[in-house]
């Protein structure tokens, strides 16, 4: 197996040759999506999420795709997992239909979310199957976490004007809780 626990819990980065060591900030996300409890996201930070999607609404698209190339380019070893864009150049994946098409999907699963931030159970459930549904698309569990900190630097200059420590700590909060139960559904498939 690629990844796995150490002795203290922590996930341990795939050992390939190209992979990059995990940084302490991919860590922290690698452990908070496998602690016990969900996270919670705050009233102020729902108000947060909903103010800068509304502005996101227009550059969607142009989001998600940047966000996996961000993470191909810093996770190689993520890229050659995901078969349908083994070996693409950066030019290549941004002109593909397959890798907008997925960044839509996943646009479209924020969107979601985003949606039902008073209902919880919603998401859980959503989250949960689609989390088994990447095991079908044999998507590691760890490389989940991983998309937060991409997303949250793709979202950065399109929400310059009303950027803040709150509001990035509130995306990452939420692509927790995205990770939380989409690894909860991977591991249980
Ligand atoms: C926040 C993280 C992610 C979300 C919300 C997400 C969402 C989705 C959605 C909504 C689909 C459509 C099919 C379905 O509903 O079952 C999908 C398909 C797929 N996902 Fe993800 N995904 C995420 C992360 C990843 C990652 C990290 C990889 C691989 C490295 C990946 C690989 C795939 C593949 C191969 C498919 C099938 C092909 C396709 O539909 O484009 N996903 N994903």
């Amino acid at each position: 197996m690629m990844g796995c626990f150490s002795s203290k819990g922590h996930f341990q980065s795939p050992q390939t040759s190209d992979a990059q060591p995990v940084t302490s900030e991919e860590q922290h996300e690698i452990d908070t999506a496998i602690t016990e409890d969900p996270p919670v996201i705050e009233d102020h930070q729902k108000k947060l999420l909903r103010k800068s999607w509304l502005i996101l609404q227009n550059d969607i698209s142009k989001v998600g795709t940047v966000t996996f190339i961000r993470l191909f380019d810093s996770h190689p070893d993520v890229q050659n997992s995901f078969m349908p864009f083994r070996g693409l150049s950066n030019k290549d994946m941004e002109s593909s239909a397959i890798l907008r098409s997925h960044a839509l999907r996943v646009m479209a699963t924020v969107e979601k979310c985003i949606g039902r931030l008073d209902r919880p159970d919603k998401s859980a459930l959503i989250l949960t199957e689609l989390g088994q549904r990447h095991s079908d698309y044999q998507v590691k569990p760890e490389y989940i976490p991983l998309m937060g900190p991409q997303f949250v630097l793709a979202i950065k200059p399109h929400l310059e004007n009303v950027w803040s420590e709150d509001m990035e700590s509130a995306w990452l909060t939420l692509f927790q809780l995205m990770s939380y139960y989409m690894r909860q559904g991977l591991y249980r498939s």
